[in-house]
């Protein structure tokens, strides 16, 4: 029952964000610099272009060149290669009235050269430290490479496994993804002074993009402001009290206003509440798609994007061809301008820039430093790590001797690494699955392989999904007769199946999440063959596996992990790594079931959760349950794991107090291996409708075979408070169900009630 409620600020301090620099230095400098600068000058520092021609001709003959020239430009992404950059800075910094430098960003997602897993992959890894190590790493190989701003983390919150850019975030829950934001914004800009290696991060996509209308990238968003703080703010909060540097926003609406020119998502909620000190930049072209959602010309809404607080323009070019009109025509002043332009030069300030412009061109260390050995093993150890083992009846791990058939269109393709990995240099040589088992099997086992079948039999469906990295093709019926026939030969059978790697990413939604038609053949030809299987699924989202769940006997979710998957995938299938990594995001049982997330409301007539048969006029399908296939948090090891004893130090909880939930954790089995113990929290009566439970915190934990532990989850005020209809953070009395286990799901949970007094 609720008794009371108390308001809470739903602003926060920002320790970092209002900043530990040397501000007057900072201030003075920047003031003494934009005095000398003139309105075009000042326009074009809020100007962000595209490498383009620069890729294909000399930095100093490019098309940009010029602008750069004429002052018209203060920052340029996707331009690779420390020597192309430090000849385009030569440009502004020599050619130039005043010498800006100009800030080079790149999309730098999971890794520069050497490519970590894909983020929904590395979330499942649950390893904080890990997490920050990658994005650490990354940021150190960006940096010599004249990088020195990222497009990352990217830590939209996506309920619905249609939607392809689920594979760049972390999953469904606003929690994990608040945690993992926060060590990847550490892992990048480190303190924020910007010692060397470190760069500037940028949050995005500000704010809501993973909740666009079925799934579909780009589409419309629209929710009440309870549901959008309670479920999906939190990550870019998080990232914001981490410090970071810049901040994205996102193409969907919010409130019927895209968020590009949102004054109440930018300039309330970003600045004025979260107390944001960095520079708010657009996604691609954004203002430019502010006329096509029907907000008015390009001069209007560029007017009304600068207004908002949103400071530079990438690659619309609304800012540099209309400002100054709308200047004369008295439709902003030139203090909106100074403000954008004032926060574009903090940044750079804060780099280092204007100390040394050069400062991240370090070709030298380019050589020892990217896609070095130590790297390599980062991202191997993180790819084992991330990997989902979703089902094994006594399979894996294999054991390396006898005829080994690995088949599948996956098998032998270098393009494992996973989407969004644009600064990847396969030259490198990343691994087909099909090398990391003659590597790892070599002397000791018989390999065996066959392509098997086309990632699917409609040619323009695979060839859309390759975008430009195809697939080899081949005839589906020769293909399945030479894999029948190699398979025939080998003691086990080894599937490497799934989608293309690009078939999950932007402007990657899919309407059916089943397995494609010719591999699904494929698969149940092999399994009539009655010899032991194990299914690798390769994808980028959760994708529907209820025939393989009930008829294959093992199934590692691998997601797409980077530059060292295959010995990745090598170490964990022969057991020389132990499993460990735990769902974010709800594997479905069929794809009606998207959007799907375990942290939804109760409807007025529930089932039961996991309640298997039909029940007229309650909340359930016809033909299919209502719970997914594999839940958030779940993940199977080679060893087992017993929970007991949860007790609460207390049944009583004051509103400034705590109390402690401890619980038994058992490695039952007889492999040493890690274990993610999950809180959840479930609010039984409250003036807005709760979900019916949420993560409030987590703990990975070694433990030996055998070995017992006694963890201690602390139970905060914080946690149990929630945002209501007026934008207020309330914490109400009541009771709670505190829970703890190793996944969400209802049976696998120990259980206590709280009283809030
Ligand atoms: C994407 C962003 C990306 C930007 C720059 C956009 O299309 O939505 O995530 O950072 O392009 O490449």
């Amino acid at each position: 029952m609720k008794i009371s409620g108390i308001a809470l600020p739903l602003a926060i301090s920002c320790a970092m964000a209002t900043c530990a620099f040397a501000q007057n230095g900072e201030d003075r400098f920047i003031d003494d610099l934009m005095s000398k600068m003139t309105l075009e000058e000042k326009i074009g520092q809020l100007n962000l272009l595209p490498s383009g021609t620069i890729q294909t001709g000399l930095g100093q003959n490019s098309g940009v060149a010029e602008t750069i020239r004429k002052g018209e430009l203060g920052a340029i992404l996707s331009l690779k290669g420390a020597s192309s950059i430090r000849e385009v800075q030569k440009i502004a910094v020599e050619q130039t009235r005043l010498g800006i430098p100009l800030l080079f960003g790149m999309d730098v997602i999971h890794g520069y050269e050497t490519i970590f897993p894909l983020p929904i992959a590395m979330s499942c890894s649950w390893d904080l430290e890990g997490i920050e190590n990658a994005a650490s790493i990354s940021a150190a190989e960006a940096s010599t490479d004249g990088i020195s701003w990222v497009y990352s983390p990217m830590v939209d919150v996506a309920p619905d496994a249609r939607w392809g850019r689920i594979s760049e975030g972390n999953g469904e829950d606003p929690f994990l993804s608040g945690e993992i934001a926060s060590a990847m914004v550490r892992g990048y800009q480190g303190d924020g002074t910007y010692p060397k290696g470190k760069v500037m991060a940028c949050l995005k996509h500000y704010a809501l993009y993973g909740a666009g209308e079925s799934g579909l990238d780009y589409n419309t968003v629209d929710m009440s402001h309870a549901r959008m703080l309670n479920q999906f703010m939190l990550p870019y909060r998080k990232a914001v009290e981490a410090g970071v540097g810049s901040v994205m926003t996102s193409f969907n609406l919010v409130d019927g206003v895209p968020a590009t020119g949102s004054d109440w998502l930018v300039d309330h909620l970003l600045r004025e509440m979260w107390k944001f000190g960095g520079f708010v930049v657009t996604d691609y072209g954004s203002i430019g798609e502010m006329v096509n959602h029907g907000i008015g010309e390009i001069q209007d809404v560029a007017v009304q994007a600068l207004k908002a607080g949103t400071d530079m323009d990438m690659c619309a070019e609304a800012y540099v061809k209309t400002l100054k009109k709308s200047l004369e025509e008295g439709k902003i002043t030139e203090q909106d301008i100074d403000k954008a332009c004032r926060r574009v030069l903090k940044a750079k300030y804060r780099l280092g820039l204007f100390d040394d412009p050069y400062k991240f061109c370090r070709e030298d260390d380019f050589k020892t430093e990217v896609y070095s050995d130590k790297n390599r093993q980062s991202a191997r150890k993180m790819a084992s790590e991330s990997m989902v083992l979703l089902k094994n009846d006594n399979i894996l791990p294999l054991e390396k001797k006898g005829a080994i058939a690995l088949i599948g269109p996956l098998a032998d393709t270098p393009y494992i690494i996973g989407t969004w990995a644009v600064t990847a240099n396969y030259k490198r040589g990343y691994s087909t699955l099909k090398e990391g088992f003659e590597r790892a099997l070599k002397g000791k086992a018989e390999l065996l392989y066959a392509q098997g079948c086309n990632i699917c039999s409609d040619a323009a469906l695979q060839e859309a999904g390759a975008f430009y990295r195809a697939m080899p093709r081949g005839d589906d019926e020769a293909l399945l007769k030479e894999a029948l026939e190699v398979a025939s030969r080998a003691d086990v059978i080894v599937c490497a199946m799934g989608e293309e790697q690009e078939m999950s990413g932007e402007s990657s939604s899919r309407a059916s999440l089943e397995p494609f038609d010719v591999q699904a053949r494929l698969l149940r030809e092999l399994k009539a063959l009655g010899k032991p299987i194990v299914l690798l699924n390769f994808s980028g989202r959760p994708t529907v596996l209820t025939w393989e769940s009930e008829n294959i006997p093992a199934i590692m979710q691998v997601w797409f992990g980077g530059s060292e998957c295959a010995d990745a995938v090598c170490d964990v299938l022969f057991g020389d790594s132990v499993p460990c990594g735990k769902l974010t995001a709800s594997f479905p049982r069929t794809t009606g079931q998207e959007p799907l997330y375990y942290n939804h409301l109760p409807t007025g007539r529930p089932l039961p959760e996991g309640e298997k048969s039909f029940t007229k006029f309650k909340t359930n399908y016809l033909d299919v349950r209502n719970d997914p296939l594999y839940c958030f948090g779940y993940g199977l090891s080679y060893t087992t794991f017993g929970y007991s004893d949860l007790t609460l130090s207390s049944s009583q909880m004051s509103k400034d107090g705590s109390i402690k939930a401890e619980i038994t954790v058992t490695n039952t089995g007889n492999r040493d291996a890690w274990e993610v113990a999950q809180l959840y929290i479930h609010d039984i009566y409250a003036s807005i409708s709760r979900p019916v439970k949420e993560l409030k915190g987590f703990q990975r934990i070694y433990l030996k075979a055998g070995e017992s532990r006694r963890i201690s989850f602390e139970v905060t005020p914080d946690m149990l408070s929630f945002y209501n209809n007026k934008e207020e953070k309330v914490l109400e009395s009541g009771d709670f169900e505190i829970m703890v286990g190793p996944d969400s799901r209802d049976s696998s949970l120990r259980k206590a009630v709280l009283t809030l007094e």
